[in-house]
């Protein structure tokens, strides 16, 4: 199939192309076009517009029934209209004011623009307007490195400005089994033992983090991160070891974690102390932060504590309350999985069909010993020792005069 066959093909396309009419020119660029080449179907529609992005972008929208979302100080917009998202951005030339800042953007020709990217293999574009629709656009060698598969940046200062590009190099190289040119990491090196990770947000940092831990090859990434020296440079209590990751990858897909969440988790080191401040560091949202600080320094001790023959009671009072990060740290850590799927099937939503509520319309004193009595009889419901809501009140209510809150 031809580029321009392979365009049309794409799911939307249909639509957009017709709607690119009489616009300033409008091209495809970075991963999209990295993946068609490649012969798959790309994840995000990214157009560079040689003109007004905002307005062509709001032509497009009219044109098409949708709407459009203008975003941050670049000047892009995401159209949304039925069947079909797409980015729109003006073609720009950027600046850096400080090592690992955000850039200063102005408006420039699309070669300027492929020339501003991360690799070559991400600096094509192709032809979208319908005189040059197909046309592939690769002034620095982008398709030659694609099929060399050379992760090759543009120019000397590519880490420095942007360090998070760093991460995105391995994520390449795994991704497109790949590796960086020799002057490349030459360049990586330097930067890395430069101090570049430094001098980038946390945020920005995890972002690229997590998407490197979502690829599929991520045990290779990891091994690679250390064999760089990023992981030191980034968290100096970072673990290297990928199959443990690989492990604990495995482990989140069994028990519906998210896997960057436990990954990451697995690979820290489960001291409080070292932990926190690397996760503000990040600057995950807090319940994010919470799972993976939690699994981290409970995955590795269940994963010593839990025994094949534990009896259900035991596993669900061991597990329960634990977010399933934890559990998947736990299968990396060597968990046997019996029990942990056991718990995830079978226990996690056990409850009884009696209430605190019951307890005390039964004369029950308001106690924490209302509680600890739900909570035995629980374990014995799980241990198949009480069925039914007359049953469970009776065996709560004699828990509650044992321990005499109830006359
Ligand atoms: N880009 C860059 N430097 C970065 C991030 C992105 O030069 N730090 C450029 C690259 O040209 C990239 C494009 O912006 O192709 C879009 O970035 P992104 O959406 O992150 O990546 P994709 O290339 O779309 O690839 P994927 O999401 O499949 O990894």
């Amino acid at each position: 199939m031809s580029l321009r066959e392979q365009i049309e093909a794409v799911p939307g396309m249909g639509a957009l192309l017709p709607a690119l009419e009489d616009l300033p020119p409008t091209y495809l660029v970075g991963g999209a076009v990295r993946d068609l080449l490649r012969g798959m179907r790309p994840f995000d529609l990214d157009v560079a517009v040689e003109g007004d992005a905002l307005d062509a972008a709001e032509t497009v929208a009219q044109r098409l029934d949708g709407e459009v979302e203008v975003h941050d100080r670049f000047g892009t917009a995401t159209i949304v209209a039925p069947g079909l998202a797409v980015d729109f951005a003006r073609t720009r030339r950027e600046t850096y004011a400080a090592p690992g800042a955000l850039p200063e953007v102005e408006p420039a020709p699309l070669e300027e623009d492929l020339r501003r990217r991360d690799f070559t293999v991400n600096a094509m574009a192709a032809g979208l307007s319908h005189d040059r629709l197909g046309e592939l656009i690769d002034p620095l060698g982008g398709r030659a490195d694609l099929e060399a598969r050379v992760i090759r940046v543009l120019h000397d200062r590519s880490f420095i400005d942007d360090p998070t590009r760093l991460l995105r190099a391995v994520r390449y190289e795994v991704r497109l089994d790949a590796s960086m040119d020799e002057r490349t990491e030459e360049l990586a090196l330097e930067a890395i033992d430069g101090g570049a990770l430094g001098t980038v947000s946390g945020k920005r940092m995890r972002v690229e983090l997590m998407f490197l831990l979502e690829e599929e090859e991520m045990p290779s990434a990891v091994a690679r991160i250390c064999g760089l020296g990023i992981d030191k440079h980034m968290y100096p209590c970072l673990r290297c070891d990928p199959d443990r990751a690989a492990g604990t990858a495995l482990g989140a897909a069994e028990v519906g974690a998210e896997r960057s969440l436990a990954v990451l988790a697995t690979l820290m080191v489960g001291d409080a102390d070292a932990l926190h401040p690397w996760l503000d560091r990040l600057a995950f949202p807090r319940p994010e932060r919470e799972r993976v600080a939690r699994a981290a320094l409970t995955g590795p001790h269940l994963a010593h504590t839990l025994r094949a023959d534990m009896s259900d009671s035991e596993v669900h009072s061991l597990l329960h309350g634990e977010p399933v990060e934890a559990l998947a740290v736990a299968l990396g850590w060597g968990a046997p999985g019996e029990p942990v799927l056991r718990y995830v099937r079978d226990l996690r939503g056990a409850t009884l069909e009696i209430t605190g509520a019951d307890l005390i319309a039964a004369g029950v004193a308001e106690s924490p010993a209302v509680g600890e009595a739900l909570e035995e009889t629980l374990r014995r419901k799980l241990d198949g020792e009480v069925h039914g809501r007359d049953e469970e009140l009776r065996v709560a209510l004699a828990v509650a005069r044992r321990t005499g809150a109830l006359d």
